[in-house]
């Protein structure tokens, strides 16, 4: 009996090889190779104390009916050395995907490719951004790409046979062209005096060109600044199964509890939050931990591929829950230890991610998700911090995908 079963198993299994081989991994792997680029954002120009927050359009990205596979970024200097987040302190860094009318190309000329645009220009008419697919309101949280200090230690590879399917043609309206761009946002520090990562601020302290308060009577170089950015891709073909980028914020707040017909305004994300300093209520073992939840309906579901969570400093990890309490993904931070560049002491260097088995973790259709992020608190109250989730689910599997 037990060798029957054994039997059975063994020719399932052989028989599951010969039909999936053909349009899985072994397939991708002889015919499909990934390609990679790595671009350079304009210089920007910085002296101690002060802040770069920039939106560049039309900036160097794959071209053609392509499958993303993964984006990592970061700042280096004039001779691409990585510099680390002591000297320059990489907030966040974002990419975000749009189409841009082809006939105000030629009459208007103040979108030159590489123009520097600040945030406060917002998105101009002729441009019509492609945002994520969900699920905050309008266009907030819309990026396709979105990391900071992190970005050295994470990985944002996305697993054979998945993609994230970018320029079909079939998808641009009539009149326009898709391109993308980059918001980043650092800030240069007092060489040698980091940057506290209890840091207090806020998305609406600093913006393009302010200034940092600077210990008395410190004077220090300029220096010029780039972020690189690294992008792996691969030519779209039926063999890729699209997946679709997510992005959940612990402040979001639902008011419909309709998973049915949730409208995008019904969300109400505040990207950033404040973590209260610790009182006896969140004390737990001499510890002080801030936790803060919220639920999410989800009107479509599907398998996760790729799950990531990001916090600022003091962030002690994040997870997300199924509606039965099952956890689809925890991500923790990895703090720096040392020096050099991807281990600064002090500050946020990786999180890390979840690859769950394909088809192993479901999200059902209409689903309410708990998101928790955790802060270690503290005597002083920390402002401005976040807590996302950054999912990449597959509606279909890829033996669903090519039936
Ligand atoms: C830019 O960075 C500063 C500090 O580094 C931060 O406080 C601010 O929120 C960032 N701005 C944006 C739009 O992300
Ligand atoms: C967050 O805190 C809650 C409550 O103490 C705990 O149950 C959970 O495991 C913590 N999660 C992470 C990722 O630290
Ligand atoms: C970070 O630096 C510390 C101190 O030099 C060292 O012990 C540690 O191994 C480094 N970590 C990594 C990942 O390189």
């Amino acid at each position: 009996m037990w060798f029957a079963t054994k039997d059975m198993v063994i020719s399932l299994v052989i028989l599951l090889l010969v039909l999936v081989t053909p349009c899985s991994s072994a397939f991708w792997s002889t015919h499909n190779k990934i390609k990679t680029a790595i671009h350079y954002s304009p210089a920007t120009e910085l002296e101690p104390g002060s802040v770069s927050n920039k939106f560049y359009y039309d900036i160097e990205f794959p071209r053609g009916h392509v499958a993303l596979k993964g984006v990592t970024a970061e700042v280096v200097d004039e001779a691409g050395n990585p510099v680390p987040l002591h000297q320059t302190y990489l907030h966040h860094w974002g990419l975000f995907r749009y189409y841009e009318s082809k006939s105000k190309l030629s009459t208007d000329t103040r979108y030159d490719p590489h123009r520097v645009l600040h945030m406060s220009d917002s998105f101009p008419n002729s441009h019509i951004l492609v945002r994520n697919i969900g699920i905050c309101q309008g266009i907030i949280l819309g990026q396709y790409y979105g990391i900071g200090s992190e970005t050295r230690g994470t990985n944002t590879d996305i697993p054979d046979p998945f993609g994230l399917e970018i320029g079909n043609p079939a998808q641009v309206p009539e009149g326009y062209e898709e391109k993308w761009c980059d918001l980043y946002n650092v800030t240069v520090n007092e060489y040698g005096i980091p940057l506290s990562p209890s840091y207090e601020g806020g998305l609406y302290c600093c913006y393009d060109q302010t200034q940092c308060r600077l210990r008395k009577g410190f004077h220090g170089p300029k220096r010029t600044l780039y972020l690189r950015y690294t992008v792996k891709w691969i030519d779209w073909d039926e063999y890729v199964v699209p997946v679709k980028i997510y992005v959940l914020d612990v402040t979001d707040t639902v008011k419909t509890l309709d998973t049915s017909n949730i409208a995008s305004s019904d969300h109400d994300c505040r990207v950033e939050y404040k973590v209260d300093p610790c009182n006896s209520e969140s004390k737990k073992d001499n510890e002080c931990v801030d936790v803060k939840r919220t639920s999410l309906p989800m009107q479509k579901g599907g398998y996760v591929v790729y799950g990531v969570a990001h916090q600022h400093s003091g962030g002690i990890g994040s997870t997300l829950y199924g509606q039965d309490g099952r956890v689809i993904c925890t991500s923790i931070p990895n703090y720096g230890s040392g020096d050099e560049a991807g281990n600064e002491s002090g500050y946020i260097v990786g999180m890390t991610t979840c690859y769950p088995k394909p088809g192993s973790v479901k999200i059902f259709d209409g689903e309410k998700l708990t998101m928790e992020s955790n802060y270690s608190s503290t005597t002083r109250s920390r402002t401005g911090v976040m807590g996302l989730f950054y999912l990449l689910v597959a509606e279909q599997l890829p033996h669903e995908h090519r039936t």
